[in-house]
């Protein structure tokens, strides 16, 4: 029996992690900003995605998913977001891998800032 649980090449999300937002989370509101506390963030764990405050009035989203091998990371603090897994740290800024195991960046999500939420754009 060949071929059983193989991961096909044309499609996408086989194995990779599922770190992109989903479609569905277009428009909507993900977290308020004063929740997310500068230079902290906030991480909405059913959603896997994590909100920066890398400077006052600039709100970053990114997935939660860890880049190394997709372990949840923690809450940001001190504009760093750290996975626990295997100690990998990224920027709460741009969402850049600063220390490894990982070596990709968190993916960003879109945001923008409706009323007082914070909206995925
Ligand atoms: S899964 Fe995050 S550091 Fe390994």
């Amino acid at each position: 029996m060949a071929g059983v649980a193989v991961c096909g090449v044309a499609l996408a999300g086989c194995g990779s992690g599922g770190a992109q937002a989903k479609p569905s989370l277009k428009g909507q509101v993900i977290a308020k900003t004063a929740d997310v506390p500068v230079g902290g963030g906030k991480l909405i764990s059913d959603l896997k995605v994590v909100v920066t405050q890398p400077s006052q009035g600039v709100f970053k989203a990114f997935s939660a998913a860890c880049t190394h091998k997709g372990c949840t990371v923690g809450t940001p603090k001190d504009n760093v977001i750290r996975c626990a897994c295997h100690g990998s740290e990224f920027a709460a800024e741009s969402g850049a891998a600063t220390k490894g195991p990982a070596t990709a960046p968190l993916t960003a999500i879109e945001v923008k800032v409706v009323g007082d939420g914070i909206v995925v754009a």
